[in-house]
């Protein structure tokens, strides 16, 4: 891949204080949360058993042209039938933590109404496999899969679907609370703004610029109204959103670069993380959207405070950093992974961990995503050598401990992703995963980066 603006003035920074580990590596806290994550979606397959109704991931993998080689999440991992083979892999893996997605439709089929028993009993027995093996479980209440019936009556610019999703959350808190004890409640609310709602490659597949701000208000609304959903309950469940954080720089060193590049943040960032922590939209962005806009009349007195009701953490997804030119536009400086959205730049975890600390205050913090898509191949001798995600993950947890040493308050780690997955547009060729999945025989094979992340994990060191 050509890489443009490609230059080595890369800062050097000082490196000098990490704790030593037993090995003479990184020593991370004790207790450290090592985990790895997935979605419902992504790995599940059945999606027609046991009541489960039609997502909008259904319809839009099932259109042509939608996904390459048509792919769709049908068949998946085949993990609802092989929970209990993947929860022994995490457990040899040495997992203390594993975050995975409720799938809406399974809980209920049209997105209202009673629960699905079935649809409970499935999340019951991960959760149950889960504590037996010593991991801790981390559910996503949302991970883009709407029920395509809420999505035949507005989807997410239908105000309306933010309280169906505080009553799907309701019953899921009330059969599940007791055994999960923290929860996620949108997965991404920028991917659904963006990639289902700008630019179309993603469900529902919009390109309509006013809808998709009234979108992100309506996910944020909704995460508002799941946490007071949870509190509720009474239980003693932990909750926050899941926010995927890229750290724009100014491409170059002009004024106009820097404006350019702190209006992209409101877009990329503070959109959600000032409405969920500070309880105000970035007036920046407000102002850029206009007054006229569906978002700017869709807020309604009362909302901000519902958005930022106290979370107890925030999870952060970190992939890539964006550089943004002077015209507003974006351009490249370090290697792009096969993912083309993705540059390799691991200083910007450090980044955007400590800038969240510094301007949101000392919430706790655990990363629910980072990871790198490699073209894995299953050798004859019956192994896979991806050591790319290795370096990859090295660094980028050398940058998480150097944040953690500078004092921010981070629980947990969650490499995306334990399996290789259906990656939504990009359907089964973007392999992800720790444990490489070969898809004919549905056969798990823990790539070299799954044996590198279990000694990490046992000497809970780098
Ligand atoms: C973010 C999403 O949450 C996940 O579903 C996706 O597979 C990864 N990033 C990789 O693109």
């Amino acid at each position: 891949t050509a890489l443009a603006g490609c230059d080595d003035t890369a800062e050097t920074r000082d490196r000098t204080d990490p704790a030593e580990g037993p090995a003479g590596g990184l020593r991370f806290p004790t207790g450290f949360g090592w985990g790895a994550a997935t979605s419902a979606y992504q790995i599940e397959g059945a999606t027609k058993e046991d009541g489960r109704g039609e997502s909008i991931w259904d319809t839009f993998s099932r259109t042509p042209g939608r996904t390459r080689n048509g792919d769709t999440g049908d068949v998946a991992a085949d993990h609802y039938h092989r929970y209990a083979e993947d929860l022994d892999l995490m457990r040899d893996l040495g997992l203390r933590s594993y975050r995975f997605s409720i799938s809406w439709p399974r809980i209920q089929a049209d997105g209202t109404g009673a629960p699905n028993q079935r649809g409970l009993d499935f999340y019951r027995r991960l959760a149950d496999g889960l504590h037996e093996r010593g991991i801790s479980p981390m559910a996503t209440l949302f991970h883009w899969d709407l029920p395509q019936a809420l999505q035949d009556i507005g989807g997410w610019e239908s105000r309306d679907v933010a309280h169906r999703f505080a009553d799907y959350a309701d019953a899921v808190f009330r059969a599940l609370g007791d055994r999960i004890p923290v929860w996620l409640t949108i997965n991404e609310p920028k991917t659904v703004v963006q990639n289902g709602y700008l630019e179309g490659h993603h469900a529902p597949g919009r390109q309509d610029p006013d809808a998709a701000y009234l979108v992100a208000h309506h996910l944020q609304l909704a995460h508002g109204l799941a946490v007071r959903a949870l509190r509720a309950t009474g239980g003693t469940g932990r909750i926050g959103p899941a926010f995927n954080l890229h750290p724009c720089y100014p491409a170059d060193d002009t004024p106009a670069a820097a404006e350019a590049a702190r209006l992209y943040d409101g877009y990329e960032n503070r959109l959600y993380l000032d409405s969920a922590l500070k309880g105000s939209y970035p007036a920046d962005v407000l102002a850029d959207l206009g007054p006229g806009s569906r978002m700017a009349r869709g807020i309604r007195d009362g909302d901000l405070e519902l958005i930022s009701a106290p979370v107890d953490l925030v999870a952060v997804q970190y992939y890539t950093p964006i550089y943004v030119t002077a015209d507003g536009g974006t351009t490249r400086r370090w290697p792009t992974s096969e993912a083309q959205w993705q540059q390799i730049y691991p200083d910007g975890m450090y980044d955007i961990l400590t800038r969240v600390t510094r301007d949101y205050g000392p919430v706790p913090l655990t990363i629910t995503e980072n990871g790198l898509p490699t073209p894995d191949v299953l050798a004859d001798d019956g192994t896979v050598d991806d050591a790319g995600r290795v370096s990859f993950l090295r660094e980028h947890l050398a940058a998480v401990h150097r944040a953690i040493s500078d004092g921010v308050p981070l629980e947990s780690y969650h490499v995306w992703s334990l399996l290789d997955n259906f990656e939504w547009a990009e359907g089964y060729d973007q392999r992800w995963g720790l444990i490489y999945v070969d898809y004919p025989t549905q056969r798990r094979v823990p790539k070299r980066s799954a044996h590198w992340y279990r000694q990490v994990i046992a000497a809970n060191a780098l």
